[in-house]
């Protein structure tokens, strides 16, 4: 499975202090926002992983980040999204890299309070389709948001409605296999002018092949003032932190 971890867009919500760098560099706790999803993919095992920059400073994720040799990887790879035309979009931007394999897209502003490995296992042996996680949140207005059926199975997926059919948010964490590229080509552009990775989620839905699990660990997005603050909060209280060797290489 490849991981791609997206880290482009202007992060126009944290201005000014995303007018000079990149939303993924600003500090959450003691480490750079982009650490923690990198974290999280390195965590759930998964070795062969691609950030796809774009917006501001998007050489400063290669100086920061090197070869990846203190995540234990031995590369890194890199690729450019042109214009921020949404995260569908930016996925779209990895194609190449993924090949023939399955993915694990993640946001790079998303942040975790524990391992996504159970839920990348449960996924593998899926074979097929695509899985999302699901966290409870207080305000999911602000979200992709599940509707469910009496069964508790998603039967929709709407993008931050005004009255949210459940208090669940869609996180920034998805499972795909090859049939993400087919409807990647298809995606017409939102009213926001982008393309919207919900409306991949719906595409699966409709062919039957969504699943999902809920997270039981705390979870915060970090592309405002508030949830980057709820964010530092959330890091300073947990131990799931990312693992570095920061010792100067040989
Ligand atoms: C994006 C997605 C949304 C998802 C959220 C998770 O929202 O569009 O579906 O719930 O990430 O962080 P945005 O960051 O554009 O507000």
């Amino acid at each position: 499975m490849k991981g791609i971890i997206l880290v482009g867009g202007l992060g126009t919500r944290l201005a000014p202090m995303t007018r000079v760098t990149n939303k993924h560099l600003l500090p959450v706790g003691q480490f750079p926002m982009v650490y923690y999803p990198l974290h999280s993919l390195v965590d759930a095992g998964i070795r062969d992983i691609m950030l796809v920059t774009g917006g501001n400073n998007p050489g400063a994720f290669l100086e920061l980040l090197r070869d990846g040799r203190e995540f234990g990887l031995d590369h890194l790879y890199f690729t450019y999204q042109q214009e921020p035309k949404g995260i569908a979009d930016a996925a779209r931007c990895a194609q190449h890299f993924v090949g023939d394999d399955c993915c694990l897209v993640m946001l790079g502003d998303n942040i975790l309070a524990g391992s996504i490995r159970p839920f990348v296992e449960g996924y593998q042996q899926q074979g097929q389709g695509a899985r999302v996680l699901l966290a409870e949140v207080p305000d999911p207005e602000r979200f992709g948001v599940p509707d469910f059926d009496e069964e508790g199975n998603i039967i929709n997926i709407i993008e931050k409605p005004d009255r949210p059919p459940s208090s669940y948010a869609v996180i920034g964490v998805y499972m795909y296999d090859q049939l993400l590229w087919e409807i990647l080509s298809t995606l017409q552009l939102s009213d926001r002018g982008q393309y919207e990775i919900t409306d991949v989620q719906n595409a699966y839905l409709e062919r039957g092949l969504l699943t999902y699990d809920t997270i039981d660990f705390a979870w915060s997005d970090a592309g405002t003032p508030e949830s980057l603050f709820r964010a530092t909060q959330m890091v300073h209280d947990s131990d799931f932190l990312p693992v570095v060797n920061t010792k100067p290489s040989q």
